[in-house]
């Protein structure tokens, strides 16, 4: 099915505004290669985040030029049709109607790539790729430079300045346009149905397995391609593990059960974390973890908001933390010394979110010209406190031992304030109790 109209028009205004922004020389960006996992079958094939972005195309083995300058334009290179692996693997667009399709100047076979190079590249001050990336690609800018340079004596100048794309890019993923924000709010409803199943199915005696494969049917059945990021399904003391995905163990009635997991749908990601009973009832000291973290994550949501730094959810998050910590006689000492100090790190040790979109961990810079940076409308990120009492660890109150706790929500930020994309899967205790006593 090729995408509607609309979106592509999109694809071909942000590669026409990049073209402003770069002044001068010339942009290219490759798709992601298809990977091989053992012998001749093939990881899941996912394109490339900025590839992406640029274009909307979705086969692999292909390339987007863009010249900026006095004669701007934008060029695909991609597969040819070819009879024999259509019937194989499916169809293959080729140049042709790809071009048309997708809104390009041109588009020619990936074959003439280094040919054609050469010549969008000859004269020109700059290139701009995804420096390091791809050690192959790398090499094969340099030799397009060497090839360029070998005709010096013709009058050939070969660019003088490698450009990291991503000083351009970053900045406009970071911002996200309506359609985006469209696709992230359906990547955030079929995440938080899929919390809202594994709540359901969780029982003493199942496997962590079996309640991933939970996530990962609802993820499916509602039309996500996979899911964002490994799902982390940890019942008792594993969640204590930050990036716990063996999810082999069998859950135990009175244990608490981390699911930290999100669907990717269109190319857009979710994050969701939820730590809900077993058993489907809190214990007294779970409860009391829980309502500290509860309580950190909506300071700093309240923190996301126009104009607030980056840092700011982190600093409330740790304050409402820490304090629940001496709360819980865990530690003890002045609040704000033990903040100075980080005498919270061996029980909160991850930051309290990062930048979302097509990427989990999505680009964007975080300080800017050494400063953390201001919320803008049409950013999203996550937030996600945490508590992690480990068993081992006789600092902590006996009850609390091996109570691990995060809960992590997607919030976009709006005009005035920010809005929670994430609210459909339960959140509080008695949201939580309701939803499993429905089982
Ligand atoms: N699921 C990865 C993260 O929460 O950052
Ligand atoms: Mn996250
Ligand atoms: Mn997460």
């Amino acid at each position: 099915m090729s995408p509607p109209r609309f979106e592509l028009d999109l694809y071909r205004q942000r590669r026409l505004e990049l073209i402003q922004a770069m002044g001068e020389g010339v942009m290219v960006i490759a798709q992601a290669p298809e990977v091989v996992r053992n012998r001749d079958a093939h990881y899941p094939y996912r394109h490339d985040s900025y590839f992406h972005w640029l274009t909307g195309f979705p086969e692999p083995e292909a390339v987007v030029v863009l010249r900026a300058g006095r004669r701007p334009r934008q060029v695909l290179f991609c597969r040819e049709k070819n009879a024999e692996r259509e019937t194989w693997d499916g169809p293959r667009l080729g140049p042709k109607a790809a071009a048309e399709l997708y809104g390009f100047d041109a588009a020619h076979p990936m074959g003439q790539l280094d040919r054609r190079m050469l010549r969008y590249l000859a004269d020109q001050p700059a290139v701009y790729y995804l420096i390091g990336r791809d050690s192959a690609w790398d090499a094969r800018v340099i030799g397009w430079l060497n090839a360029l340079r070998a005709q010096g004596r013709r009058g050939v100048r070969a660019p003088q300045q490698l450009i990291d794309a991503r000083a351009l890019l970053d900045e406009r993923r970071l911002v996200k346009d309506a359609h985006e924000l469209a696709l992230m709010r359906r990547a955030a409803e079929i995440s938080a149905a899929a919390h809202r199943r594994a709540m359901r199915a969780a029982a003493p005696g199942r496997y962590e397995y079996e309640i991933e494969a939970e996530l990962t049917h609802e993820f499916r059945r509602l039309g996500a391609a996979a899911p964002a990021y490994t799902p982390i399904v940890a019942g008792g003391g594993n969640a204590c593990v930050l990036h716990y995905v063996a999810n082999d163990q069998p859950l135990k009635d009175g244990d608490l059960l981390l699911i930290d997991a999100g669907a990717e749908y269109a190319g857009y990601a979710a994050d969701i974390t939820r730590t809900f009973p077993v058993s489907g009832r809190f214990s007294g000291a779970q409860r009391a973890v829980y309502e500290i973290v509860l309580a950190a994550q909506a300071a700093a949501i309240a923190e996301v908001r126009p104009d607030r730094p980056w840092n700011a959810p982190h600093e409330a998050a740790v304050r409402v933390l820490t304090q629940g910590l001496k709360d819980l006689g865990v530690l003890a000492g002045e609040l704000d010394h033990l903040i100075e100090t980080e005498a919270y790190k061996p029980y909160y040790m991850h930051r309290t979110g990062h930048w979302l979109g097509m990427d989990v961990h999505d680009a964007g810079e975080y300080k800017l010209g050494g400063r953390w940076r201001p919320f803008r409308p049409g950013m999203v990120c996550t937030v996600e406190p945490g508590l992690y009492l480990c068993a081992r660890d006789d600092q902590v109150p006996a009850p609390y031992r091996g109570i691990g706790i995060r809960i992590e929500d997607d919030v976009v930020v709006t005009d005035t304030g920010s809005e929670v994309l994430t609210t459909a899967a339960p959140k509080t205790i008695e949201e939580i109790e309701a939803w499993m006593g429905g089982r």
